[in-house]
Order: C-alpha cells, then sequence, then structure tokens
C-alpha cells in the first residue's frame, strides 16, 4: 500500500531560491548568487514549526511530557503558532503568553490551532515581562515551559534539517549564511551544521538597530541573552533599521514576488550588505515566515 505522510512529516523541506532582481548587475557581474530559503512554506508558515515539532517530541521521547499535559510558553508569535499546531496534532494542551502589541493575525492564528493566549500588557516590558511570567506559572505547577530561549531542542531542529538542506541544495557551495536573531535557534544551529561541513563558511546575523522594532527579533539586553546563544557560532552581526526592513519586505514582494515577514527582509538586507564586499560568493538567507501575517500592520499598503 503506498504510504502518504502526516501533516508533522511535511515542516521542514522548504525551497531554495535564487533572487532574480534586487541582487542587481553588480552582483551578478561579481558572480554573486543570493538564495532565499522559503521557511513560510512550513504547515503553520514559518521557521519555528521547525523547533516546535522538535521540542514537543524530544521531550515527550523522554518521558518529560505526555499526551493531555499542559505546556506554556512566551512567545513573539511564529513560535507560539508552530507550538499550537504541534500541540492541536499530539494533543497537548497549550497556554501562550505574549505582549498584547502583537498582530492580530498571530493571536488568532493560536486560537484556531485551539491554544488559550494570556496578553500581558506591553508597558510592562514586552518580552521580558511574557518570559518571567512563563516561569512563575511554571513554578506555580500550571504546566511545563518548553522555553525556546534556553532550550537545546531549538537549534538542534536546525542542526539536524535546516543546515542540511542548505548544504544539500547547495551542494556544497554555500559560502555565507544570514538569519535575522530572536531566540538564535536558527543561526545557532544552522551555523555549528554549516561549519562542520566546511569551517570557512561565514555566518551573519541580523539585529534590529536601537529603537527598531522587528516582529521576532531583538538585540537582547544582556541579562536576556538567550541560553543557547554562542557568539562564537556567530562571525559578524549587521544592525537593521526598522524602515530600511520594511522597505525591503515591499521591493522583495514587488520585486521577487516573494511576499515575506519584515525579519526575512531584515536578513536580505544584511546579506546585500555583505555581498557588496564579496565575490563568486553563495549567500543563503532565511526567509522566516510569510507577509499575510503582518497584513493588519499596514506595512505593505
Ligand atoms: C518573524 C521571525 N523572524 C525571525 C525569528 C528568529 O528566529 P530564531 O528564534 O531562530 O532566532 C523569529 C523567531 O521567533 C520570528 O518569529
Amino acid at each position: 500500500m503506498k504510504s502518504y505522510p502526516t501533516l508533522e512529516q511535511t515542516i521542514g523541506n522548504t525551497p531554495l531560491v535564487r533572487l532574480q532582481r534586487i541582487p542587481g548587475a553588480a552582483n551578478a557581474a561579481r558572480g554573486n548568487v543570493i538564495l532565499g530559503k522559503l521557511e513560510g512554506n512550513n504547515p503553520a508558515g514559518s521557521v519555528k514549526d521547525r523547533p516546535a515539532l522538535s521540542m514537543i517530541t524530544r521531550a515527550e521521547a523522554r518521558g518529560e511530557i505526555k499526551p493531555g499535559d499542559t505546556l506554556i510558553e512566551a512567545t513573539s508569535g511564529n513560535t507560539g503558532i508552530g507550538l499550537a499546531l504541534v500541540a492541536a496534532i499530539r494533543g497537548y494542551r497549550m497556554l501562550l503568553i505574549m505582549p498584547d502589541n502583537l498582530s492580530l493575525e498571530r493571536r488568532a492564528a493560536m486560537t484556531a490551532y485551539g491554544a488559550e493566549l494570556i496578553l500581558t500588557p506591553a508597558s510592562e516590558g514586552g518580552m521580558e515581562y511574557a518570559r518571567d511570567l512563563a516561569l512563575k506559572m511554571q513554578a506555580e505547577g500550571k504546566g511545563k515551559v518548553l522555553d525556546q530561549f534556553a532550550n537545546p531542542d531549538n537549534p538542534l531542529a536546525h542542526f539536524e534539517s535546516t543546515g542540511p538542506e542548505i548544504w544539500r541544495d547547495t551542494g556544497g557551495e554555500v559560502t555565507h549564511f544570514v538569519s535575522a536573531m530572536g531566540t538564535t535557534g536558527t543561526i545557532m544551529g544552522v551555523s555549528r551544521y554549516l561549519k562542520s561541513q566546511n569551517p570557512a563558511i561565514q555566518v551573519v546575523g541580523a539585529q534590529p538597530t536601537e529603537g527598531s522594532q522587528i516582529p521576532g527579533i531583538r538585540k537582547w539586553p544582556e541579562a536576556y541573552l538567550p541560553a543557547i546563544f554562542d557568539p562564537a557560532a556567530v562571525d559578524r552581526t549587521e544592525s537593521v533599521s526598522q524602515a530600511d526592513a520594511e522597505a525591503m519586505a515591499r521591493r522583495l514582494a514587488a520585486e521577487e514576488g516573494i511576499f515575506a515577514g519584515i525579519s526575512s527582509a531584515g536578513a536580505l538586507v544584511a546579506a546585500l550588505r555583505v555581498a557588496e564586499e564579496l565575490s563568486n560568493a553563495t549567500i543563503v538567507f532565511i526567509v522566516c515566515d510569510r507577509g499575510d501575517r503582518y497584513l493588519s500592520t499596514g506595512v505593505f499598503n
């Protein structure tokens, strides 16, 4: 009998596509190729489906959680949607804690999958406050926190899937990898895998400039730096302004047909800066999610 995949098994193996217009004639003349990895093609719509599946299935395999248990997570959006999907498939109750200024599409997607939301006042300190509240609820016995910021199963998902897919789909030609940094799970896991194949591969992290708001990514204050973050895995960081990232998100849609989120466009801004100094480079950047998740913010109007 023919075997068919379950929805869970369709997470990962996302397309890697070459940009045709934005890199321009100068990059073409220097032999630079810029490739976007389309993580918005995952079933719940973002790169976060990978760590969501990894954190839940590995905790289950270790006997730390079982279907019917309550899981808790502080999340700025995409992780919550990914976790809500996996919790729905596997039969967990999912409590998601987030600041109340996040886009309505995100909240609605989480509740569609059956998750329960706890909105914290953004004025109380945004994600830092949400992360503290998650740990407090766990201490009170209200459920298990997966803690994407400290959970090694987050970068492990990228070490075992995203990294190998990039290596395979570039036939080992990748020279640079660029990712926006939130929990840093993507950049940690992919960096470790790619450098294990070729230590010369350069890894570039994009973060928002001081005062810029780019959903999903942060320049963390020292006390809230993710525990999974190892500065040795990132060769260079580039700061990107909200205005530049938003303008690039509009260009990605209009010039390349890639309708992506703001952090994805921020990674491309960083990739183009790096490309200015290079010849014969194969640069891969992560397209974390899709633009429809940001429609209500007006950024595409
Ligand atoms: C829109 C968006 N971009 C980028 C990231 C960063 O990914 P990572 O947490 O793996 O650093 C996230 C993570 O939540 C995100 O939601």
